[in-house]
């Protein structure tokens, strides 16, 4: 039986590699997208996201929008010379969707569906965390209705990459990481300890670019931006596959090998406290969650407070009862 999953994803390049193979492989039933700011505010990430499920023929696939900013401080801001003003590599004028997004927002989406399916549905996240963390304040249970929660983020033995010591997704949003990774449910961390292994090489990306299908032209217009970035700060013949190494993950678990590790999360702090931050915590602010017994590990105290950090690190999530899992190779 396929596995039922939804993808909360801030599209971007390597985003829209991972939702043409989660919405091409018959082992994952896509039942939906939720979008996130990240790589791109969330109004451009939710255009995208109805674009590529166009691209990739399944207008059955709904799209429900997210959150526009993490849940204790405002958007850092996008990232053009990386993912293009538009998301997709700015590779010319992209189609306009043939669909709106559901009414319903990306938490309350998330919650309906995960209750629709109890036990059964993955969420894969590949942005920030953030309506993951905002989905558990509104039904706090969900943590014992998902099958799992895969995350792409953070860094266990490896450096960051958005600053030396933080993962571009958890830096977006650690407050809600915090909370996701300190819920109930099971969570595999595929971070950069993998994705910086797993590379799409340059002959790859012709093939995949010289592929005359809808999403082979969609992507010879929004790869190359992207391929640029990477020869130019990691001197890649390639890219590192970030968010589709999570989609492989979950079509083939056995091509990697996992640790089950005590979760470390930890963050720092800046110096200079944001206007958000002074405001202090709103309503928008999820409380921090009681942690269950039997928890190991090192946590930050970032959820809740008044100040954002600077960095911050996620290596994995567990409990001596349900351990996390951090996918190594
Ligand atoms: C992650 O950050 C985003 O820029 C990518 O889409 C990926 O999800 C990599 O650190
Ligand atoms: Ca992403």
């Amino acid at each position: 039986m396929p596995r039922k999953l939804i993808v909360d994803t801030d599209p971007g390049i390597d985003d829209a590699v991972a939702i043409f193979l989660a919405a091409a492989s018959p082992e994952l039933d896509l039942l939906g997208l939720t979008t996130v700011f990240g790589n791109c505010a969330t109004a451009v990430a939710t255009r995208n996201a109805l674009i590529l499920l166009d691209v990739a023929d399944r207008p059955d696939v709904p799209v429900a929008r997210g959150a526009t900013d993490p849940v204790a401080s405002t958007y850092l801001g996008a990232i053009p010379h990386i993912h293009g003003t538009d998301g997709m590599g700015d590779g010319g004028e992209l189609p306009a969707p043939t669909r709106e997004p559901v009414a319903e927002s990306a938490a309350e989406f998330l919650c309906r569906t995960v209750a629709e399916h109890p036990g059964e549905v993955t969420i894969l996240a590949v942005g920030p965390l953030t309506n993951l963390a905002l989905a558990l304040r509104l039904r706090p249970d969900l943590d014992t209705l998902v099958d799992q929660v895969v995350v792409m983020g953070g860094n266990a033995l490896v450096p960051g990459n958005a600053t030396p010591a933080a993962e571009a997704n958890m830096l977006n949003d650690p407050e809600a990481a915090d909370v996701v990774f300190g819920a109930r449910w099971p969570v595999t961390m595929v971070g950069l300890d993998v994705t910086h292994k797993a590379n799409l090489r340059g002959a790859d990306l012709d093939r995949i670019t010289a592929a005359d299908t809808p999403a082979g032209r969609h992507l010879a217009r929004a790869l190359p931006l992207y391929r640029a970035f990477m020869e130019r700060t990691n001197g890649l013949d390639g890219i590192y596959t970030h968010d589709p190494s999570e989609v492989a993950y979950l079509i083939d678990p056995t091509a990697f090998r996992t640790e089950a590790w005590p979760r470390r999360g930890r963050s720092g702090w800046r110096p200079r406290v944001s206007a958000a931050a002074r405001r202090g915590p709103t309503s928008a602010t999820p409380t921090t969650r009681p942690r269950p017994r039997g928890r190991t590990g090192r946590w930050s105290t970032c959820a809740s407070t008044s100040t954002r950090p600077a960095w911050s690190t996620w290596s994995c999530a567990g409990s001596a009862d349900r351990p996390g899992v951090v996918a190594v190779e």
